[in-house]
């Protein structure tokens, strides 16, 4: 059993260091064979993964329950209030310790931010945060990481661009974090609107992490290795107008990526920001992003749940 990851929860990519990361991407490459169905794993034989998801998610959902069933493990839970007993009015908090009672492992999604935070705080079984609002996204930032390391073979001092909604996008959130470990040279490029929150400014300034702020992805467009697009997280706009203002602020196509030297990754899903014409060009990376989802998870899943530290507690 590893040693080096420590972790009892996956809520914030601020409680990894750069060994812990490094650590799942290593075992994430490991896991590879297994993921493309090439190799069988019976690591997480017996095993079960209880799945708490209150906003939609194709692949966060779906990913984790591959990784859990490639590894010969199980998974059960619901993906709205209305199909659990919450719709009769239990409890978030007793919904939580029913599945802890049934389950070795908990990946929670909310609309809410900070709600997988105080569920790892009453179970004592792994919780991993899916996305807690405009909050952080962790296991999609390893999977980001995983990717930019598997295009380039390393992460350090790459030039990343992450473009979009930098306020509500939580996937943005984490990876900020998380290449401030790499000596990354990070560009903000959004609207003055959705510019990135200012704590998480603070943060990397209070940790020497440099970052440039811009507006124009013209500006920068020809000095990226890599352009880290997001949707425009409609959702989360208080006035729907103000969503209508800048929806299309940024719009990636095939022609403004000519004789460019850069990939294009995103989350997704991805609404008009990035046009179709764009997936059959060498800039792609987005579909193997997401396939990538399946070997990190794996990894992730199997070092949390095989080395359940909070029975330590
Ligand atoms: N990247 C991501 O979180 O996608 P889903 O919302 O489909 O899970």
């Amino acid at each position: 059993m590893i040693e080096i990851f420590n972790l009892k929860n996956v809520i914030s990519i601020k409680d990894f260091s750069k060994e812990d990361i490094n650590y799942i991407l290593d075992e994430a490459k490991k896991l590879e064979k297994v993921a493309k169905s090439q190799a069988i794993s019976n690591d997480l034989n017996g095993k079960i993964l209880g799945m708490m998801f209150f906003e939609p998610s194709t692949r966060t959902k779906l990913s984790f329950e591959t990784a859990m069933k490639r590894l010969s493990g199980a998974c059960v839970g619901f993906d709205s209030v209305s199909s659990s007993s919450m719709e009769k009015g239990e409890s978030i908090a007793d919904t939580a310790k029913m599945l802890e009672s049934y389950c070795d492992g908990l990946v929670i999604r909310h609309e809410l931010e900070g709600v997988s935070q105080f569920i790892s705080e009453i179970v004592n079984i792994p919780v991993i945060n899916a996305g807690d609002g405009a909050g952080q996204h962790p296991t999609q930032t390893l999977l980001d990481l995983y990717t930019m390391r598997e295009e380039f073979g390393h992460i350090e001092n790459l030039n990343v661009a992450l473009v979009g909604d930098l306020k509500y996008g939580r996937t943005v959130h984490s990876l900020a974090y998380a290449l401030g470990l790499y000596n990354v040279n990070m560009t903000f490029v959004s609207p003055n609107e959705l510019r990135m929150p200012k704590e998480i400014l603070r943060d990397l300034e209070k940790n020497n992490i440099k970052y440039k702020e811009n507006t124009d992805l013209n500006d920068v467009i020809d000095d990226i290795d890599v352009l880290y697009d997001t949707r425009i997280q409609k959702e989360r706009f208080p006035d729907v107008e103000e969503y209508l203002k800048i929806k299309d602020a940024y719009l990636i196509n095939k022609k403004m990526l000519e004789g460019k030297d850069l990939i294009v990754m995103h989350p997704l899903p991805r609404i008009n920001e990035i046009d179709y014409d764009v997936d059959d060009t060498k800039h792609n990376r987005y579909f193997k992003q997401a396939f990538n989802a399946v070997p990190v998870r794996m990894a992730i899943l199997k070092n949390l749940i095989l080395n359940n530290k909070k029975f330590e507690d």
